[in-house]
């Protein structure tokens, strides 16, 4: 985690209330190991603090190794462990020393973002402007009117992923979290045939959940990254992050909160694509600024914390016809651009 992360992570948990949990110790054996164990080697009974006990229930809320705890902050630990905040603090300060987190000579970094893969969106001008299409370690956003095709991008993606690097894919899996009900198996059949792939096994492929409200959500996400390992699911579609929010928050007086439990969602997703090595893809709808006599009077959702959470944002518009014209609109390391592209039965692809 970089230190900006870091300080707005710390920043995050100040904001929030937090609650001393004191359990009952059982002496149950801890689950860990297995599928879930630690990149390092290290086991998360091997930090100072944490006994069979509680590593079990550290286990059983996602916890399964000592780079997840690394990353978690000091309220959540002490809830999933059932342990007092302090011990928390010391658990994932211990977990952070074992595994050298903290600053890290770029040639390290580097070297982590050569493990980040890249899924085609199955049109090449889109694969352009994303500079090889959509990155895994981080979040993407696609922000635009309705029927502008971000849903449609998700089924390509959960499509996408799962054909061999050669292909555009890395041979992975994908989780659709649908908050809008727009997810439609059927569309992942027309995308998968056009390939040539087995529908069958592409339907296999990408588990689903409809979330019906903004901390249901919230839920189904967090349970998404923990079972990504399990699932060898290398993406996360999130469609859309913003509209049980907006529903749910109405009125100016909601308005601090509603944000403050976005950008720690956002967050949560941010640091799971990065442990997981997972490509984040959400969507967001538009609102139309009364106030813009110049130019594009739409701006995305969410308002200053959508802004600086994902990665890389791009704007989705209609244009003739079919087209469609996707800017990027930020990015860390790429050129600001336009792509044009179109929706087929077949799925996304060049005009
Ligand atoms: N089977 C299909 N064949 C051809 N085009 C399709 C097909 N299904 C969907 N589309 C295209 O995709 C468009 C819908 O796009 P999509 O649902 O991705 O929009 P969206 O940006 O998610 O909108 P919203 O904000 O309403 O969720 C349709 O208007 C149509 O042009
Ligand atoms: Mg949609």
């Amino acid at each position: 985690m970089s230190p900006k992360k870091a300080a707005d992570a710390e920043k995050d948990d100040e904001e929030l209330d937090y609650e001393e949990f004191e359990g009952n110790e059982e002496d149950a054996p801890a689950e860990v190991g297995g599928e879930d164990s630690s990149v390092s080697g290290i086991e998360v009974t091997d930090l100072p603090g944490v006994g069979p006990a509680i590593g079990k229930r550290l286990a059983e809320s996602g916890y399964k190794n000592v780079e997840a705890i690394a990353v978690a902050s000091p309220n959540e630990l002490a809830a999933a462990g059932s342990i007092g905040e302090t011990t928390a603090t010391k658990i994932i300060k211990a977990a952070r020393e074992m595994l050298d987190i903290g600053f890290e000579t770029a040639d390290l970094f580097l070297e982590r973002r050569k493990h980040a893969g890249r899924i085609s969106t199955g049109s090449k001008a889109l694969d352009e402007l994303f500079g090889g299409g959509l990155e895994t370690q981080s979040i993407t956003e696609m922000y635009g009117s309705f029927r502008s095709g971000k849903t449609q991008m998700g089924h390509q993606l959960a499509v996408m992923i799962q054909r061999p690097p050669e292909d555009g894919g890395l041979s992975a899996n994908a989780i659709f979290v649908d908050t809008e009900g727009t997810f439609r198996p059927e569309r992942l059949v027309d995308m998968a045939e056009a390939y040539g792939m087995d529908t069958a096994k592409v339907l296999k492929n990408v588990v689903w959940a409809r979330a019906y409200n903004s901390d249901h959500q919230i839920l189904l996400c967090d349970q998404a990254m923990q079972m990504s390992n399990e699932l060898n699911a290398k993406l996360l579609v999130l469609d859309s992050v913003t509209s049980h929010f907006r529903a749910e928050y109405t009125g100016r007086g909601t308005l601090a909160a509603r944000q403050q439990k976005l950008n720690k969602h956002l967050h949560h997703l941010q640091r799971g694509a990065e442990i997981n090595n997972m490509a984040v893809y959400i969507t967001n709808q538009v609102m139309s600024r009364p106030d813009a006599f110049f130019g594009d009077p739409t701006a995305p959702v969410g308002g200053h914390v959508l802004a600086h959470v994902p990665q890389t944002r791009c704007y989705l518009r209609k244009s003739k016809g079919e087209r469609r014209i996707c800017r990027l609109v930020d990015s860390p390391n790429l050129p600001e651009g336009e792509a044009v592209f179109t929706v087929m039965k077949e799925g996304i692809r060049d005009v």
